[in-house]
């Protein structure tokens, strides 16, 4: 038995998990997450972002994401390509430097079109556009709208293309779980990308959660993204406690939540896949930077699997 298992019965393609390689000498980590029948699927956590990729102007480094590419190749995994373009963790030049548009523009499609190329053929779905909207539904006003205003987008989406076009191409944010401002701008766009013939295949719902609070509208709002022609998946889930320890209902709740999430991706045919944001307490990003909340994985950091790992299986089982 296992996560992935548990997904490939319900007919999802994977259930997988961020992660990053520094992690991988600890053996009991390492272990679980060779292991296919828990993981079918890895998301380099942060060693294909714009830092990492392409330090310095127009010279691209990809050692360190090629040994997560790799371990995928190995062990017949999926990968997830995260991120091209996003407005955190870029390289100093990027955020120091002033561009023109055409400058950026430029920028922008070499450097999606660069990243999408080296792995050519090797990735599932690509994050092309990570967390471009404000929660209200404005554009998040980053470096990339300041200058280019939305023409960014169809930019690397086309680069992305042109590089890969066996890739699912994604746009994936947070807080579009459930319906309201950001997920109808999320919609316009996918509509107005459509429209104009743009490339786009899938929306990533980030999905990182707080205990007790998964949005009621969460199946009907991946409906709503399925209805305009593009699959969805389920891309960084963490479900956190907002204070620690978690009570014993605490711990229940988070079980129940992690199978009502489960449950509407297994309801929803197109929802192609689930992704844990790494799958251990022990090295979740939450409290780096949430400090004092946490607790938020399937498995405890002493690899001890909680509860909820079970609302998982139970989410896959569901009809
Ligand atoms: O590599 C440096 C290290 O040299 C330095 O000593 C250390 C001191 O703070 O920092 C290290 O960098 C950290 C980096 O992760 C690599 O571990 C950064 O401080 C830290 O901020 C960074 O956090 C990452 C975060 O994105 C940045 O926003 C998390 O690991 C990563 O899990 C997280 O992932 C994001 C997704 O990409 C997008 N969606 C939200 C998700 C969670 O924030």
């Amino acid at each position: 038995s296992g996560l992935n298992l548990a997904a490939k019965s319900a007919k999802k393609l994977y259930f997988g998990t961020a992660t990053n390689s520094d992690q991988w000498n600890d053996t009991t980590y390492f272990n679980i997450l060779k292991n296919n029948a828990e993981f079918g699927q890895v998301t380099p956590a942060n060693v294909m972002k714009w830092f990492a990729t392409e330090p310095e102007e127009g010279v691209f480094t990809f050692q360190d994401a090629d040994i997560i590419a790799d371990f995928t190749e190995k062990t017949g995994k999926l990968l997830r390509g995260h991120n091209c373009v996003w407005y955190n963790q870029l390289p100093d030049w990027l955020v120091n430097g002033t561009f023109t548009a055409p400058e950026l523009a430029f920028i922008v499609t070499r450097h999606c079109f660069n990243l999408v190329n080296h792995y050519k053929g090797h990735v599932y779905s690509w994050d092309v556009i990570n967390e471009a909207f404000n929660d209200d539904g404005t554009f998040r006003s980053d470096i990339f709208y300041n200058v280019l205003n939305t023409s960014y987008i169809p930019l690397a989406l086309y680069a992305a293309r042109a590089a890969d076009p066996n890739a699912k191409l994604y746009i994936n944010d947070f807080n579009i779980e459930g319906t309201g401002a950001k997920s109808t701008a999320l919609k316009n766009l996918i509509k107005w990308l459509k429209s104009n013939d743009v490339p786009i295949d899938g929306v990533g719902i980030q999905s990182h959660l707080i205990v007790g609070e998964v949005p009621s509208t969460f199946q009907q709002n991946m409906e709503e993204f399925v209805e305009l022609g593009v699959e969805v998946a389920i891309t960084e889930l963490d479900i956190r406690f907002e204070s620690l320890p978690p009570t014993a209902a605490g711990i229940a709740q988070q079980k129940k939540d992690y199978e009502t999430v489960i449950a509407a991706c297994n309801a929803v045919e197109k929802c192609v896949g689930v992704t844990v944001w790494d799958f251990t307490d022990k090295y979740s990003w939450i409290p780096g930077t949430f400090p004092g909340q946490g607790d938020a994985c399937p498995w405890d950091e002493n690899f001890v699997k909680k509860p909820a790992y079970q609302g998982i299986i139970d989410g896959f089982q569901s009809r």
